[in-house]
Protein backbone atom coordinates (compact mmCIF):
# COMPACT_ATOMS: atom_id res chain seq x y z
CA UNK A 1 0.00 0.00 0.00
CA UNK A 2 1.06 3.23 -0.98
CA UNK A 3 0.55 6.46 0.89
CA UNK A 4 0.86 9.73 -0.36
CA UNK A 5 2.84 12.68 1.00
CA UNK A 6 0.89 14.27 3.13
CA UNK A 7 -2.27 12.95 2.61
CA UNK A 8 -4.36 12.57 5.93
CA UNK A 9 -4.90 9.33 7.25
CA UNK A 10 -7.33 8.40 9.27
CA UNK A 11 -6.32 6.17 12.31
CA UNK A 12 -7.26 3.00 13.09
CA UNK A 13 -6.65 1.63 16.73
CA UNK A 14 -4.24 -0.93 17.78
CA UNK A 15 -4.91 -2.20 21.09
CA UNK A 16 -0.62 -3.02 21.23
CA UNK A 17 0.32 0.32 20.88
CA UNK A 18 -2.44 1.80 23.05
CA UNK A 19 -1.39 0.17 25.83
CA UNK A 20 2.27 1.54 25.63
CA UNK A 21 2.95 5.33 26.92
CA UNK A 22 4.19 7.55 24.37
CA UNK A 23 6.66 10.04 25.55
CA UNK A 24 5.76 13.58 25.26
CA UNK A 25 7.45 15.77 23.03
CA UNK A 26 9.23 18.32 25.62
CA UNK A 27 9.42 22.13 24.94
CA UNK A 28 12.36 23.35 22.82
CA UNK A 29 14.84 23.46 25.54
CA UNK A 30 17.59 26.04 23.70
CA UNK A 31 16.54 29.22 23.37
CA UNK A 32 14.26 30.74 20.16
CA UNK A 33 15.04 33.21 18.22
CA UNK A 34 12.02 32.99 16.40
CA UNK A 35 9.59 34.00 19.28
CA UNK A 36 7.40 36.54 18.44
CA UNK A 37 5.28 38.12 20.94
CA UNK A 38 5.10 35.09 23.23
CA UNK A 39 4.04 32.36 20.23
CA UNK A 40 7.02 30.66 19.84
CA UNK A 41 8.24 30.27 15.64
CA UNK A 42 10.63 26.88 16.04
CA UNK A 43 13.22 27.54 13.74
CA UNK A 44 14.01 24.83 10.96
CA UNK A 45 17.17 22.91 11.55
CA UNK A 46 16.95 20.30 8.96
CA UNK A 47 15.88 21.01 4.97
CA UNK A 48 16.26 18.54 2.26
CA UNK A 49 15.61 20.50 -1.19
CA UNK A 50 15.07 17.88 -4.38
CA UNK A 51 17.48 16.00 -2.87
CA UNK A 52 18.84 12.97 -5.07
CA UNK A 53 21.77 10.29 -4.68
CA UNK A 54 23.09 7.38 -6.64
CA UNK A 55 25.50 4.92 -6.83
CA UNK A 56 27.08 4.71 -10.39
CA UNK A 57 24.08 4.40 -12.87
CA UNK A 58 21.91 3.52 -9.91
CA UNK A 59 19.41 6.10 -8.15
CA UNK A 60 18.47 5.49 -4.47
CA UNK A 61 16.36 8.03 -4.12
CA UNK A 62 15.35 11.64 -5.49
CA UNK A 63 13.16 14.92 -5.45
CA UNK A 64 13.68 14.54 -1.34
CA UNK A 65 12.09 17.51 0.18
CA UNK A 66 11.41 18.03 4.08
CA UNK A 67 11.98 20.66 6.83
CA UNK A 68 12.29 19.39 10.52
CA UNK A 69 11.68 22.17 13.31
CA UNK A 70 13.79 22.27 16.36
CA UNK A 71 12.69 19.75 18.42
CA UNK A 72 11.18 17.49 16.87
CA UNK A 73 11.77 13.40 16.53
CA UNK A 74 10.98 12.06 12.87
CA UNK A 75 11.25 8.52 11.89
CA UNK A 76 12.41 7.86 8.80
CA UNK A 77 11.19 4.59 7.82
CA UNK A 78 10.86 2.39 4.39
CA UNK A 79 11.62 -1.38 3.73
CA UNK A 80 15.31 -2.66 3.50
CA UNK A 81 17.33 -1.15 0.70
CA UNK A 82 15.12 1.52 0.74
CA UNK A 83 17.57 4.05 1.22
CA UNK A 84 17.43 5.36 5.25
CA UNK A 85 20.84 5.19 5.86
CA UNK A 86 21.78 6.28 2.98
CA UNK A 87 19.64 9.73 3.23
CA UNK A 88 20.49 9.98 7.30
CA UNK A 89 24.43 10.06 5.51
CA UNK A 90 23.17 12.94 2.99
CA UNK A 91 21.92 15.21 5.54
CA UNK A 92 24.88 14.93 7.77
CA UNK A 93 27.03 15.30 4.94
CA UNK A 94 28.80 11.74 5.18
CA UNK A 95 28.16 11.33 1.68
CA UNK A 96 27.91 13.62 -1.17
CA UNK A 97 24.32 14.29 -2.31
CA UNK A 98 24.02 13.64 -6.25
CA UNK A 99 21.38 16.25 -6.62
CA UNK A 100 19.62 18.89 -4.46
CA UNK A 101 20.38 20.78 -1.10
CA UNK A 102 20.70 20.27 2.29
CA UNK A 103 20.89 22.74 5.69
CA UNK A 104 21.83 21.20 8.70
CA UNK A 105 21.69 24.05 11.72
CA UNK A 106 21.72 26.62 8.56
CA UNK A 107 25.23 24.97 6.97
CA UNK A 108 25.36 22.77 4.08
CA UNK A 109 27.50 19.74 5.39
CA UNK A 110 28.21 19.03 1.71
CA UNK A 111 29.69 21.96 0.64
CA UNK A 112 31.23 23.41 4.23
CA UNK A 113 34.88 22.71 4.98
CA UNK A 114 37.25 23.58 7.65
CA UNK A 115 36.24 24.89 10.74
CA UNK A 116 33.13 25.99 9.43
CA UNK A 117 32.30 22.06 8.69
CA UNK A 118 34.37 21.21 12.15
CA UNK A 119 31.58 23.45 14.18
CA UNK A 120 29.21 22.00 12.48
CA UNK A 121 30.16 18.34 13.55
CA UNK A 122 30.24 19.59 16.98
CA UNK A 123 26.83 20.31 17.21
CA UNK A 124 25.82 17.09 15.53
CA UNK A 125 25.62 13.23 17.34
CA UNK A 126 25.15 9.86 15.94
CA UNK A 127 24.01 6.47 17.13
CA UNK A 128 24.75 3.73 14.33
CA UNK A 129 23.36 0.84 14.13
CA UNK A 130 26.87 -0.94 15.63
CA UNK A 131 28.09 0.47 18.18
CA UNK A 132 31.65 1.10 16.75
CA UNK A 133 33.30 1.36 20.30
CA UNK A 134 37.33 0.92 20.41
CA UNK A 135 37.64 -2.76 22.12
CA UNK A 136 40.81 -1.94 23.81
CA UNK A 137 40.19 1.52 25.32
CA UNK A 138 38.02 2.30 28.81
CA UNK A 139 34.33 2.80 28.99
CA UNK A 140 35.67 6.23 30.01
CA UNK A 141 37.79 6.81 27.13
CA UNK A 142 35.17 5.87 24.78
CA UNK A 143 32.50 8.65 25.78
CA UNK A 144 35.34 11.00 25.48
CA UNK A 145 35.78 10.30 22.22
CA UNK A 146 32.09 12.33 21.53
CA UNK A 147 34.31 15.45 22.38
CA UNK A 148 36.57 14.55 19.67
CA UNK A 149 34.41 16.92 17.46
CA UNK A 150 34.65 20.15 19.44
CA UNK A 151 38.51 19.51 20.47
CA UNK A 152 39.90 17.43 18.15
CA UNK A 153 43.33 16.00 19.17
CA UNK A 154 45.11 13.58 21.27
CA UNK A 155 43.98 15.16 24.73
CA UNK A 156 40.40 13.70 23.92
CA UNK A 157 42.17 10.24 22.90
CA UNK A 158 42.32 8.48 26.30
CA UNK A 159 41.01 8.96 30.12
CA UNK A 160 44.59 9.26 30.81
CA UNK A 161 45.33 12.65 28.73
CA UNK A 162 41.70 14.02 29.06
CA UNK A 163 41.40 17.69 30.76
CA UNK A 164 39.35 17.32 34.22
CA UNK A 165 36.49 19.01 33.03
CA UNK A 166 36.04 16.70 29.78
CA UNK A 167 36.63 13.93 31.86
CA UNK A 168 33.65 15.59 34.26
CA UNK A 169 31.74 15.68 31.05
CA UNK A 170 32.04 11.95 29.90
CA UNK A 171 31.68 10.60 33.64
CA UNK A 172 28.20 12.59 33.71
CA UNK A 173 26.77 11.26 30.40
CA UNK A 174 27.36 8.07 32.05
CA UNK A 175 25.77 8.29 34.58
CA UNK A 176 22.84 9.54 32.74
CA UNK A 177 22.66 6.08 30.72
CA UNK A 178 23.15 4.61 34.09
CA UNK A 179 26.67 2.88 33.84
CA UNK A 180 29.23 5.23 35.83
CA UNK A 181 30.31 2.27 37.62
CA UNK A 182 31.47 1.08 34.25
CA UNK A 183 33.86 3.96 33.14
CA UNK A 184 37.03 2.23 33.48
CA UNK A 185 35.73 -1.25 32.35
CA UNK A 186 37.44 -2.05 28.70
CA UNK A 187 34.94 -1.79 26.29
CA UNK A 188 35.12 -5.20 24.83
CA UNK A 189 33.88 -6.57 28.17
CA UNK A 190 30.14 -4.89 27.92
CA UNK A 191 27.31 -6.58 26.86
CA UNK A 192 25.64 -5.67 23.79
CA UNK A 193 23.20 -3.30 25.19
CA UNK A 194 25.84 -1.85 27.52
CA UNK A 195 27.87 -1.03 24.33
CA UNK A 196 24.72 0.79 22.88
CA UNK A 197 24.35 2.80 26.12
CA UNK A 198 27.96 3.64 26.01
CA UNK A 199 27.66 4.73 22.50
CA UNK A 200 24.76 6.94 23.32
CA UNK A 201 26.87 8.64 26.05
CA UNK A 202 29.69 8.85 23.64
CA UNK A 203 26.83 10.68 21.29
CA UNK A 204 25.83 13.18 23.81
CA UNK A 205 28.54 13.75 25.74
CA UNK A 206 28.76 17.12 23.75
CA UNK A 207 25.72 18.42 24.26
CA UNK A 208 24.50 18.43 20.10
CA UNK A 209 21.87 19.91 19.35
CA UNK A 210 20.81 17.66 16.49
CA UNK A 211 21.25 13.67 17.15
CA UNK A 212 20.76 11.19 14.04
CA UNK A 213 20.05 7.44 15.24
CA UNK A 214 20.32 4.42 11.89
CA UNK A 215 18.84 1.80 13.58
CA UNK A 216 20.34 2.48 17.24
CA UNK A 217 18.65 -0.97 18.57
CA UNK A 218 18.47 -2.93 15.45
CA UNK A 219 21.52 -5.34 16.81
CA UNK A 220 20.34 -5.94 20.46
CA UNK A 221 17.67 -8.60 21.50
CA UNK A 222 14.02 -6.82 21.96
CA UNK A 223 14.21 -6.48 25.74
CA UNK A 224 17.67 -4.55 25.76
CA UNK A 225 16.32 -2.68 22.45
CA UNK A 226 13.55 -1.63 24.23
CA UNK A 227 15.30 -0.49 27.06
CA UNK A 228 18.10 1.55 24.49
CA UNK A 229 15.23 3.10 23.00
CA UNK A 230 13.31 4.24 25.96
CA UNK A 231 16.70 6.00 27.21
CA UNK A 232 17.77 7.28 24.53
CA UNK A 233 14.13 8.70 24.09
CA UNK A 234 14.28 10.17 27.38
CA UNK A 235 17.70 11.75 27.40
CA UNK A 236 17.26 13.82 23.94
CA UNK A 237 13.35 14.94 24.48
CA UNK A 238 14.24 15.97 27.94
CA UNK A 239 16.99 18.34 26.33
CA UNK A 240 14.87 19.58 23.25
CA UNK A 241 17.34 17.58 20.98
CA UNK A 242 15.90 17.65 17.15
CA UNK A 243 15.86 13.84 16.29
CA UNK A 244 15.91 11.75 13.22
CA UNK A 245 16.31 8.29 13.18
CA UNK A 246 15.30 4.90 10.95
CA UNK A 247 13.66 2.04 12.15
CA UNK A 248 12.50 -0.97 10.71
CA UNK A 249 10.12 -1.53 13.52
CA UNK A 250 6.58 0.18 13.44
CA UNK A 251 6.17 0.45 16.55
CA UNK A 252 9.20 2.31 17.77
CA UNK A 253 8.37 4.52 14.64
CA UNK A 254 5.07 5.48 15.96
CA UNK A 255 6.24 5.76 19.88
CA UNK A 256 9.70 7.71 19.29
CA UNK A 257 8.46 9.55 16.70
CA UNK A 258 6.00 13.23 16.62
CA UNK A 259 6.62 12.80 12.71
CA UNK A 260 7.19 9.73 10.09
CA UNK A 261 8.55 10.13 6.62
CA UNK A 262 8.51 6.97 4.42
CA UNK A 263 10.91 5.89 1.62
CA UNK A 264 9.38 3.83 -1.36
CA UNK A 265 10.14 3.47 -4.46
CA UNK A 266 13.18 6.27 -4.35
CA UNK A 267 10.73 8.23 -3.56
CA UNK A 268 9.14 10.58 -0.17
CA UNK A 269 5.87 8.38 0.19
CA UNK A 270 4.57 9.52 3.55
CA UNK A 271 4.97 12.79 5.62
CA UNK A 272 2.70 12.67 8.43
CA UNK A 273 2.29 13.32 12.02
CA UNK A 274 2.54 9.95 14.13
CA UNK A 275 -0.60 11.08 15.64
CA UNK A 276 -2.18 10.66 12.45
CA UNK A 277 -1.11 7.22 11.25
CA UNK A 278 -2.23 3.46 12.43
CA UNK A 279 0.63 1.01 12.76
CA UNK A 280 -1.55 -1.10 10.00
CA UNK A 281 -1.08 1.56 7.69
CA UNK A 282 2.51 2.09 8.64
CA UNK A 283 2.98 -1.37 7.68
CA UNK A 284 1.63 -1.19 4.02
CA UNK A 285 4.95 0.97 3.46
CA UNK A 286 6.53 -2.29 4.14
CA UNK A 287 4.73 -4.62 1.89
N1 LIG B 1 28.27 2.57 -0.97
C1 LIG B 1 27.33 2.06 -1.75
N2 LIG B 1 27.61 1.67 -3.02
C2 LIG B 1 26.65 1.18 -3.83
N3 LIG B 1 25.37 1.00 -3.47
C3 LIG B 1 25.02 1.36 -2.22
C4 LIG B 1 25.97 1.90 -1.29
N4 LIG B 1 25.33 2.17 -0.14
C5 LIG B 1 24.04 1.81 -0.32
N5 LIG B 1 23.86 1.33 -1.57
C6 LIG B 1 22.58 0.86 -2.13
O1 LIG B 1 21.62 1.86 -1.92
C7 LIG B 1 20.37 1.28 -1.59
C8 LIG B 1 19.88 1.85 -0.27
O2 LIG B 1 20.69 1.37 0.80
P1 LIG B 1 20.50 1.84 2.28
O3 LIG B 1 20.50 3.31 2.33
O4 LIG B 1 21.51 1.12 3.10
O5 LIG B 1 19.02 1.31 2.60
P2 LIG B 1 18.29 1.09 3.99
O6 LIG B 1 19.09 1.77 5.06
O7 LIG B 1 16.93 1.67 3.81
O8 LIG B 1 18.22 -0.39 4.19
C9 LIG B 1 20.59 -0.22 -1.58
O9 LIG B 1 20.18 -0.74 -2.81
C10 LIG B 1 22.06 -0.37 -1.39
O10 LIG B 1 22.53 -1.55 -1.98
MG1 LIG C 1 20.00 1.08 6.80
Amino acid sequence: MRVTRNSTISSVSDPALETRPAIPAAPPARPDPGAVAGLPVRPVDIEARGLGRQFGETPVFSDIGFRLARGESVALVGANGAGKSTLLRCLMGLIPVSSGRVSLLGTDPNTARGPDLRRLRARVGLVSQKHNLVPRLSVLSNVLHGLLGKAPGPRHWSHALAPRASRAAAMAALDRVGLADFALRRADRLSGGQSQRVAIARAIVGDPEVLFADEPCASLDPAAGEDVMDLFFRLVRDKGVTVVFTSHNVDHALRYGDRVLGLAGGRLQLDATAASLSAATLRGLYD
